[in-house]
């Protein structure tokens, strides 16, 4: 299914990392929470505009989990995407904008992310919410 929406074929993303399709519209503050949460050994759900081989852009739901020895080592990480809800890629798209319009916004990248950063905290504070997992489950309704 991969393959399929990404138009790569196996040999050009085996080994490679998720970054490929990295779609440069992402705020990168996004991409700190999902590390950051995965690192700490916690899963994650959230949304991700990604870009197709021919420049097309897809979003998809993705749950990331970090995967565990015996030891409760960390030894890998997973991701299974699903089809977004369209009424929560309402509420995802116009808060990923102004992120990343944030971000652009400082020419030194680490003092952008730090104020995306701020930003994306308060905007699941502002819409009345103590954790992003919160903020995330209410706005896909399938779930
Ligand atoms: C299991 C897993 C799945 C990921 N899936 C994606 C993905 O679908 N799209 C994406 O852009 N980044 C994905 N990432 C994050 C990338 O590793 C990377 O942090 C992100 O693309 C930002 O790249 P950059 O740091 O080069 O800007 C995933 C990471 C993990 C651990």
């Amino acid at each position: 299914m991969f393959l399929t929406v990404s138009g790569y074929v196996e040999s050009e993303v085996m080994g490679k990392p998720h970054s490929v399709i990295r779609h440069p519209e992402m705020p990168r503050c996004v991409f700190k929470l999902l590390w950051d949460t995965i690192a700490d050994g916690r899963e994650i759900f959230a949304y991700v505009n990604n870009m197709a081989k021919n420049g097309d852009n897809y979003w998809v739901f993705a749950h990331v989990t970090p995967n565990f020895d015996a030891a409760g080592q960390i030894i890998g990480y997973h991701s299974n995407r699903r089809v977004p809800e369209k009424a929560a890629l309402e509420t995802i798209k116009p808060l990923y904008r102004s992120l990343l319009e944030e971000e652009r916004r400082h020419p030194d990248s680490k003092v952008g992310l730090g104020r995306s950063w701020k930003m994306l905290n308060d905007a699941v504070a502002t819409a009345g919410f103590d954790s992003y997992d919160r903020f995330i489950f209410t706005i896909t309704p399938e779930n």
